[in-house]
């Protein structure tokens, strides 16, 4: 059942009648070449087809570690950097209460390292972690991420005074390659759990492997649901060539219209907080995917009402290259209403009676029709509510219009070349055995 609409009747009419015509039979060619594997970096292809082709007993192994981890673990500590921690995270974060971390749960709670280089964020992580119990994965595809194997060895020190070297091994799950990398011989070495990260399947499009699952199952959340959602919307964005009814084509679509107007920046707009990092993860998605030969569209995100008291003024009245994509939300997991107060000093019982939804709402519409006045086309991604199922059709919407957009741009939307360029840079500054030739200039 697909949940997930795109209404794009404020961004049409930025553009000529003609523009939809023009630009289908690209879109239907660009959606052929990813699902036929003909494109660009089609040994990239697997992420594809996954969310129907998951392995049960991959799935339910997962589910044993979780029975088996969590009631020793107060914390669950993810060690990994861009693909191989952000998917989880926009998931957590998405459907768990922004004050979990104070309530108490039969879950542990999740927290993140190996996604920064920052020393204060490690003493400060290493004096939490020493009062109390945890378990770790240690998530990198390639198994040499300098940022995660820093922050794991750290944390791994500690287990090991902590709980002895059997019991640390216990307590950590590595998530990385079938056959080569450092941390797939120190899982081996050290006899942890494993799981493999897909050859075919790259870091960003990972969320529904063990990269994202065995995080999101470890913080409570239904990974069945998960699963579900994202093939109920693989059968319809690989079955329907209808940019009505498939909603990865028509966000491609309107998305690369705008583009080719010169609207270069897409600002990705929720009005909930807990949706933070589905933006932290789409601005990682489509910037690698499509910023690549001089292209692509910038990835920016916002949440409101908060950035409209930062951001707004820039919106409303700033250069004229962006547009928005609006992930609106009908409808909370729970209601609460303003109260009626007899003195109305603040001068706001005119709000009495209505719900905060029904405020966010209006401050939604309100928001929408003054940036569309104002030179923004706005498309809008409607989503009913924010459970499992419905993140998993979203996942893959994103996923799937992502790899056809990156062939309408005609890049290979699979590859990452430009993140190399840093990592050289600073190994050769740190001495790395094997960087001496590397000569910086500044
Ligand atoms: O999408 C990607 O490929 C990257 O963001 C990687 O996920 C990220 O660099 C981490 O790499 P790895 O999983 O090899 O540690």
């Amino acid at each position: 059942m697909n949940a997930i609409k795109i209404n794009w009747d404020r961004a049409l009419s930025f553009l000529d009648s003609e523009a939809l015509s023009e630009i289908e039979w690209e879109v239907l060619e660009a959606k052929k070449k990813l699902v036929e594997g003909t494109g660009k970096g089609n040994n990239f292809l697997g992420w594809v087809n996954l969310p129907n082709e998951i392995d049960d007993e991959m799935l339910s192994n997962i589910k044993s570690d979780v029975e088996r981890l969590a009631p020793q673990s107060q914390l669950f500590v993810v060690i990994g950097i861009g693909g191989s921690y952000l998917g989880a995270r926009a998931v957590i974060e998405a459907l768990q209460s922004e004050f979990a971390a104070f309530e108490s749960n039969d879950a542990p709670y999740v927290i993140y390292a190996g996604h920064t280089l920052s020393e204060d964020y490690y003493v400060r992580l290493m004096r939490l972690l020493e009062n109390k119990d945890y378990s770790v994965a240690v998530i990198s595809k390639s198994g040499t991420t300098t940022e995660p194997a820093v922050a794991f060895r750290m944390i791994k020190d500690q287990m090991v005074k902590k709980y002895g070297e059997e019991g640390a091994a216990q307590r950590i799950i590595a998530i990385t390659d079938a056959r080569k990398g450092a941390l797939h011989d120190i899982a081996l070495q050290e006899g942890y759990r494993m799981y493999v990260i897909p050859d075919n399947v790259g870091g960003r499009f990972s969320v529904l492997t063990p990269v994202g699952l065995v995080p999101i199952a470890m913080a409570g959340f239904d990974v069945d649901a998960l699963l579900r959602g994202a093939a109920e919307m693989q059968e319809l964005c690989v079955q329907s060539d209808s940019l009505q009814d498939n909603p990865a084509l028509r966000y491609a679509a309107i998305r690369n219209l705008l583009y080719r107007r010169g609207y270069s920046v897409e600002m990705l707009v929720n009005f909930e907080p807990n949706l933070k990092y589905i933006s932290e993860w789409w601005k990682q998605l489509y910037g690698e995917s499509e910023g690549k030969e001089g292209k692509g569209i910038l990835p920016h995100s916002l949440s409101f009402t908060t950035d409209l008291h930062s951001m707004g003024q820039y919106v409303q009245e700033g250069q004229r290259l962006m547009f928005e994509t609006v992930v609106s939300m009908e409808s909370p997991a729970e209601t609460v209403d303003v109260p009626y107060d007899e003195k109305n000093l603040d001068g706001i019982n005119y709000l009495v009676g209505k719900s905060l939804t029904e405020i966010n709402h209006n401050a939604e519409l309100g928001t929408i029709i003054a940036h569309n006045h104002g030179g923004v086309p706005i498309v809008k991604i409607e989503v009913p509510c924010v459970n499992e199922e419905v993140l998993g059709q979203l996942i893959y919407f994103f996923e799937f219009a992502c790899g056809v957009s990156g062939y309408m741009l005609d890049v290979n939307p699979f590859d990452q070349p430009g993140v190399e360029a840093y990592k050289k840079n600073m190994f050769a500054l740190l001495g790395k055995p094997g960087y001496e030739h590397v000569k910086i200039e500044e």
